[in-house]
């Protein structure tokens, strides 16, 4: 099964929630592996960190791709993979962009059947009632789970899956479970 990390918007945590994705998944005892196909190779400097492996193997591949989607390395991860993930923060200044991506990703994809959109960097207690409306401004469906803005999580670039607190760990393995759960009622694939 693949599953894409993508945004046409810089800096809004794709890689983070590559690595903490890959990570939570591999906890809970799936083999996964990490397909860097950004060029700034974040995701590959961090996969020992996070002790996982780099590559296309395992039952579960998560892509990190690049900020620009006519990358076409990122294209093709878009196009092949089981779900696409769109990471955003609920900063306004990446709502349009966001939009902007999800209807690129939907061209590629020839649909947003497959795509959500998960919030990354959340500051307050306002996700519940925004998401609701998010939903449909978005055009597609938002996870109920989302990753805060933690120190834990900036530090964990370096110090890995283990240097994150419990209730960072917690969190993101929410997240994972969220998505899967979603992978599994959706649609079934060998991929
Ligand atoms: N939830 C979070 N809490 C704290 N810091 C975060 C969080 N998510 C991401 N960051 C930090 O924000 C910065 C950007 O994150 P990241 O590199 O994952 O974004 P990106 O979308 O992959 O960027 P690019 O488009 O350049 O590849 C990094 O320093 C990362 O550690
Ligand atoms: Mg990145």
């Amino acid at each position: 099964m693949i599953i894409t990390m993508a945004n046409g918007k810089g800096g809004v945590g794709k890689t983070l929630v590559s690595l903490i994705l890959a990570s939570a998944l591999k906890k809970s005892g799936a083999s996964v592996s990490l397909s860097d196909r950004d060029p700034q190779r974040s995701a590959s400097g961090a996969a020992e960190a996070f002790e996982l492996e780099l590559g296309e193997g395992g039952d579960i591949v998560i892509v990190d791709t690049a900020p620009w989607l006519d990358h076409e390395p990122t294209q093709a991860g878009i196009r092949d993979a089981d779900k696409v993930i769109v990471v955003t923060t609920p900063s306004p200044s990446d709502f349009a962009r966001t939009v902007h991506s999800i209807k690129t990703i939907g061209d590629i994809r020839g649909g947003v059947d497959e795509v959500f959109v998960a919030f990354n960097r959340i500051q307050n207690n306002s996700f519940g009632r925004d998401r609701a409306l998010l939903n449909d401004a978005f055009g597609c469906r938002v996870f109920d789970k989302c990753l805060r803005s933690r120190t834990a999580y900036e530090q964990s670039m370096l110090g890995g899956w283990k240097s994150l607190n419990r209730v960072a760990q917690n969190e993101a393995t929410e997240l994972a479970l969220a998505i899967l759960a979603n992978v599994s009622s959706k649609k079934k694939s060998s991929k």
